[in-house]
């Protein structure tokens, strides 16, 4: 049955392939000069190629041999796609008289076969781009590919099973700017081996195995690419001449120390993340508090270590900083007073730390932007902290314990009460998950609030003012999981809110809402909702774009208004699926959808009337009737009698 089921589609393949006419290209295209047969079951380039192709994609096919022949005798190639075939077999010397050909893709082939054989592919006369990623070569198998190519500039041999460079590996492609050797299996370098590539500007070691670097000296190189090794320290030599390195991708390693990095450097990017760091000391240094010099550096991700501290003094020479990244460590304190450190800081990110203790001096981080501090321990700041960053613009401080202080009353206030009124900048606060109270008054004046985070703050009172002063600017409004069975907050007094969402409360009416409204989304899952107010829906319905109403109680008749919204407007309501509604008392909900008007058309007392009145008059016809009839069979009798 199996050898059948395989004998089946090659019959197949053959009656098609003998039904096609020869002499034409099978379902190639041809744009130009360039020929493009990818993914058609064949085993070498047609026969008939126009003369003088330049581009020949023969990827996805089925070539096993690579000689003259399967290229059918063209030598004039510029860029040769051989991607994903099964070649084992490259006749020597192929590419010699190929003298336009830059751009040769053998990756995922199977050439670690034709390696086995020992033989040398001959002389890639004019290649700039190679690529052998993909074909299980191991260690020294290179070399049969490399030995003579002169015009090499980019090379790729990523995948395959390399295990160590050896110092003549790249000998014969002196003119190398780029190699990737991701993933590999790399434990060893030797001395020198990317010594004598003087053009060599970007190398890629990612995903390899390699456990320390000791004495870097490649002054020319502008990108090394480290990560996922298993580092477990990077020293560089103790020269002075200048490193022209710019971007250091260290993350995923074995650090328990800070690198050693060239003393005159270029450095713009490091990336230690995901390490072992638990101190800022420096590898190898005598005095292992050296401080580094980084001058140029932009941007530094330290997140995902073990640092406890981040000494001030380790900014010192980092006067271009514009991103740092030291979330997910264990840091319980962090403090910038000295006015002239991180003056180009725009971005810090100290979430999931445990900070208890955060201070910044008057007129420090004059660029800070956006602050990250989510998921600390943060209970008492200083009440002006925020006041003191002159630029902040989004401030994250979801998963704290804070209080907030109410601006008209500052002697008045709690000592432990942190201010976010007249923060000049502040557009995006996030305040969800922190066990807030209350929300006094006047919490927010003086800041042009645009969006502002509240949720999961269960059983938040929310003083009737407190929004005020965001009546022109605040769009957003979170209000989710709070616990809240009615709003004292005037919601229709915040002429540019967009955006609300109340999911997940007690409500059972709701907020009011007139003509001036421009809501556009409203949020009203899962509350206790059951008769919508049809002034509010009618006014809330000439903005509004998206209404999530699901796990809501709602009863079809009293929401006849709704009914009509929801099938007669543009409004789209995501969790429609969960709208039901109730019908009558005690009865099953039924999908919103489902309901039509006439469902709650009951039987009114006009239509009682008539039958009433129908049944009373036949019931006195047929007494009447009765009576007669009884009177007069009385006297029937008595006339008998008297007779
Ligand atoms: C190759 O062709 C087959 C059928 O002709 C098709 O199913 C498959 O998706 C194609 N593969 C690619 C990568 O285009
Ligand atoms: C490929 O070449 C080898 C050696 O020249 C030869 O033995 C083999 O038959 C060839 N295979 C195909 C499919 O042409
Ligand atoms: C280098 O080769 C890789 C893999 O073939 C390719 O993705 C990349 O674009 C090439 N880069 C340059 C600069 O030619
Ligand atoms: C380094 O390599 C990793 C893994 O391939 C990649 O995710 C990362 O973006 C690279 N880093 C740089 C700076 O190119
Ligand atoms: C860092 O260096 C200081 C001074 O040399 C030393 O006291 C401290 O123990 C070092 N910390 C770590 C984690 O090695
Ligand atoms: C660190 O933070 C920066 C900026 O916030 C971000 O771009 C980067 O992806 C973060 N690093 C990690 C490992 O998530
Ligand atoms: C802060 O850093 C963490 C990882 O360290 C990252 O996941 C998060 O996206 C960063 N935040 C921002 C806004 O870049
Ligand atoms: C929510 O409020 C109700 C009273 O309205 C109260 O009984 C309940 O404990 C509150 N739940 C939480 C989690 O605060």
């Amino acid at each position: 049955m199996a050898a059948f089921q395989l004998l089946f589609p090659l019959l197949v393949s053959c009656v098609a392939a003998n039904a096609r006419p020869p002499r034409q290209l099978p379902a190639c295209q041809v744009v130009q000069m360039d020929v493009f047969c990818s993914n058609l079951s064949l085993r070498s380039a047609p026969v008939n190629l126009p003369r003088g192709v330049q581009m020949l994609d023969l990827s996805r096919n089925q070539v096993q041999n690579l000689t003259q022949e399967t290229l059918a005798f063209h030598t004039d190639f510029h860029h040769l796609n051989l991607h994903s075939n099964k070649i084992h077999y490259i006749q020597p010397g192929l590419f010699k008289d190929m003298t336009d050909l830059k751009v040769l893709d053998l990756s995922r082939n199977h050439l670690n076969v034709f390696a086995h054989s020992k033989i040398n592919i001959g002389p890639l006369t004019a290649v700039e781009s190679l690529d052998l990623s993909g074909n299980g070569l191991y260690t020294g198998m290179s070399d049969y590919f490399l030995a003579d190519s002169p015009s090499l500039a980019n090379l790729s041999l990523r995948s395959n099973s390399i295990t160590k460079i050896a110092q003549n590996t790249f000998s014969g492609s002196m003119f190398l700017k780029k190699i990737s050797l991701h993933n590999n299996v790399i434990l060893e370098i030797e001395d020198g081996a990317f010594d004598s590539l003087n053009h060599l500007t970007e190398l890629d070691l990612s995903k390899n195995s390699i456990t320390c670097i000791t004495d870097f000296n490649l002054c020319n190189l502008k990108v090394l690419n480290l990560s996922k090794n298993s580092l477990e320290f990077f020293q560089s030599t103790g020269s002075t001449d200048l490193y022209g390195l710019q971007f250091l991708d260290l993350s995923e390693n074995k650090m328990h120390y800070f690198p050693l990095l060239p003393k005159n450097n270029v450095l713009r990017h490091l990336d230690v993340s995901r390490n072992q760091l638990q101190s800022l000391n420096v590898t190898g240094s005598l005095d292992r508090r050296t401080t580094m010099i980084l001058y140029y550096l932009r941007y530094l991700d330290m997140s995902y270590n073990q640092l406890q501290t981040i000494p001030e003094s380790f900014f010192n020479c980092m006067g271009s900083l514009e991103v740092l990244n030291v979330s997910n460590n264990c840091i319980n304190s962090f403090s910038i007073t000295n006015p002239e450190l991180l003056k180009t800081v725009k971005t810090i990110n100290l979430s999931y730390n445990s900070l208890q203790s955060l201070t910044f001096g008057k007129n420090t981080l004059p660029s800070l932007e956006e602050l990250f501090l989510q998921g600390n321990d943060l209970t008492i700041l200083d009440h002006q902290i925020f006041q003191r960053l002159p630029s902040i613009k989004h401030l994250h401080l979801q998963e704290n314990d804070l209080e907030i202080c109410d601006a008209s009353q500052n002697h008045k206030n709690p000592p432990e009460c942190v201010s976010f009124s007249s923060i000049p900048n502040l557009q995006f606060l996030y305040l969800s998950e922190n066990s807030l109270q209350t929300l006094p008054s006047n919490a927010f004046v003086n800041t042009p609030l645009k969006l502002l985070d509240l949720s999961l703050n269960p059983g938040l009172d929310m003083h009737k003012d407190s929004l005020s002063g965001l009546e022109s600017s605040l769009a957003h409004l979170i209000l989710r999981e709070n616990n809240i069975s009615s709003l004292n907050i005037d919601l229709s007094s915040l002429r540019s809110l967009k955006h609300i969402d109340l999911s997940t409360n007690q409500l059972t009416t709701l907020p009011m809402w007139n003509q001036e409204s421009s809501i556009e989304s409203l949020n009203l899952q899962n509350n206790n909702l059951v008769t919508l107010e049809p002034s509010t829906m009618l006014a809330l319905e000439h903005s509004l774009k998206t209404l999530y109403m699901g796990s809501n109680p709602l009863s079809c008749c009293s929401n006849l208004g709704f009914l009509h919204m929801i099938q007669n407007s543009a409004l789209v309501i995501p969790d429609i699926e969960t709208v039901t509604c109730i019908l009558e008392d005690y009865s099953e909900p039924v999908n919103i959808e489902k309901v039509t008007e006439e469902m709650c058309q009951r039987p009114s007392i006009q239509n009682y009337v008539i039958p009433v009145v129908l049944i009373v008059l036949l019931v006195l016809i047929v007494l009447g009737l009765l009576i007669k009839c009884c009177q007069s069979r009385k006297r029937k009798p008595s006339r008998s009698f008297s007779a």
